[in-house]
């Protein structure tokens, strides 16, 4: 299937078809992604967590991010890609936003950029749509800022809060962001987002009524095992299987199971007596 464009995931949007979004970090998961016929992939700063086990996005860095995108986008030629702008790529200044965003365009072709952030962040979502690229907004729980917001919690569950992230909503997509992500708010605030606006609304945490879903695939094939957010539906226990897969590995080497005759390499024809006998060593005995 050809690569969606941004035109295509809009007229899905226009026909009621759900977006699927999901991210990935290596080449190997983008490639099953792609396989599976995933619509849009997140290479999220979630690999903090997922891939280097920090305790956190905060630690995650350009180079990080532009390293695992590269990657991705090799294993996934065929599927809309999304960067993810770090802590402190965008938060500093319009030129050093544009700048970083444009890196991901230059080096892992990415079709999108996303950054977190509503109303305190217009103006680097209106800079970086100037300068040709499109971005993602992603408000609600926005894990870059979770100092602020009280630690990892659903956000607009109140009708005070609620009305914020609505507010929120409307600034992302008047500074000209192409989509928005939502995440971690009651299906109630996603459902009035999605009505307010134009724009294709996704979610991660925000229920069914929007145009799409983002789910974190090592959450979703059962991999990372730190914690599980109450929006997320494991779907294969990867931990399970490999770690099984590995304890049996550990009793074939230590029982000389591993390798067997199939995983060995056979010299020529009367090449191993010859080479005994160049080396001084005695032939081997015949089996039976
Ligand atoms: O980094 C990421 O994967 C994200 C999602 C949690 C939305 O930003």
């Amino acid at each position: 299937m050809p690569r969606k464009s941004l035109t295509d995931l809009y007229q899905m949007k226009a026909k009621g078809e759900k977006i699927a979004w999901l991210t990935s970090y290596d080449y190997p998961s983008a490639q099953f992604c792609q396989a599976a016929g995933i619509d849009m992939i997140l290479v999220g700063d979630s690999l903090g967590m997922c891939v280097y086990g920090y305790n956190g996005t905060l630690p995650v860095t350009m180079d990080q991010c532009l390293v695992h995108s590269e990657a991705v986008r090799r294993g996934a030629p065929d599927v809309f890609l999304v960067g993810d702008m770090p802590f402190l790529s965008y938060q500093t200044s319009d030129a050093e936003a544009v700048h970083n965003a444009g890196l991901f365009l230059k080096k892992a072709e990415v079709d999108a950029i996303k950054l977190e952030g509503g109303v305190r962040i217009v103006d680097r979502i209106r800079a970086i749509t100037d300068a040709g690229v499109a971005v993602i907004g992603h408000i609600g729980l926005t894990p870059q800022s979770s100092g602020i917001l009280g630690g990892h919690k659903a956000q607009g569950r109140t009708a005070e809060a609620a009305k914020l992230t609505l507010e929120d909503a409307i600034a992302v997509e008047k500074a000209g962001a192409k989509m928005l992500l939502v995440e971690a708010i009651p299906p109630e605030v996603t459902e009035v987002i999605h009505k307010t606006l134009s724009i294709p609304v996704l979610g991660i945490g925000g229920g069914l009524p929007c145009d799409g879903q983002l789910l974190i695939i090592s959450d979703l094939i059962g991999q990372f095992q730190a914690f599980t957010p109450k929006f997320v539906k494991k779907y294969a226990n990867v931990a399970e299987v490999v770690t099984k897969a590995i304890k049996e590995y550990v009793a074939d080497v230590r029982g000389s199971k591993f390798p067997g005759k199939d995983h060995v390499y056979s010299m020529l024809p009367g090449e191993a007596d010859k080479f005994r006998k160049l080396v001084g060593v005695k032939p081997a005995k015949k089996s039976k």
